[in-house]
């Protein structure tokens, strides 16, 4: 066989085999029943070491973070109570996180965007217009109502506004232990990313992102 034809045969057949590879979207499956987390174990890893099962209770599997409001008085007006292997460590390797969000009338959940998650979400009371925006700039939006549901696929930017007249709870869920999340006004406006960037690249004065990065100071 001539040789540019052969190379032309195993590239087919490598993208092939690729093809067949399962392609996994989310945190792996586990391995044993459970693995509650040890948050303060001394070894590094993807992900954390369980807890030995002598040590796990009952109490370990419930997590009564959500049964409080959340305090809206912030810049944003919105809090978020997240269930994460963090806070709930019996959530350790099952690939699965929640959050409480609150939002104050007018208050919003910023524009943000989960590396390691897809978010399905519930809307309890109120009335928010929530929205993602695709990478090629395309938006997506709808105001939801009690019992109304939204999806993000992983990774995109999305929010949610508090567009009605009292203040709005939802419950969303991610298939991660650990969704991350990168909050844009505090990931450009609160970190230490130099000036220069960002009057570049919002083709800006200095002294406009000096009174954004001013909102944001703690
Ligand atoms: C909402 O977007 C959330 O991350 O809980
Ligand atoms: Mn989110």
């Amino acid at each position: 066989m001539a040789a540019p034809l052969l190379l032309d045969l195993l590239c087919c057949l490598t993208v092939f085999w690729l093809l067949l590879l399962p392609s996994h979207s989310a945190d792996p499956d586990p391995l044993q029943d459970f693995c509650v987390a040890n948050l303060s174990a001394s070894v590094s890893l993807n992900g954390f070491p369980c807890k030995p099962a002598s040590e796990v209770t009952s109490d370990d599997f419930f997590f009564d973070g959500f049964t409080k409001e959340g305090n809206t008085t912030n810049t944003f007006g919105s809090f978020l109570r997240p269930a994460n292997v963090l806070t709930f460590p019996a959530l350790n390797t099952l690939g699965i996180a929640m959050n409480r969000v609150d939002i104050a009338p007018g208050g919003i959940n910023p524009p943000h965007s989960h590396p390691r998650a897809s978010e399905v979400g519930v809307v309890i009371q109120g009335k928010l217009l929530v929205g993602f925006v695709t990478t090629n700039n395309v938006f997506y939006s709808k105001v939801l109502t009690a019992g109304q549901m939204f999806v993000v696929p992983r990774g995109l930017v999305h929010f949610q506004l508090n567009v009605g007249d009292g203040n709005a709870l939802a419950y969303t869920a991610f298939n991660s232990h650990l969704p991350g999340a990168a909050v844009l006004p505090l990931n450009l406006f609160a970190s230490s990313i130099p000036n220069d960037v960002l009057t570049k690249t919002f083709q800006v004065d200095a002294d406009v992102i000096d009174t954004i990065k001013s909102k944001f100071k703690t």
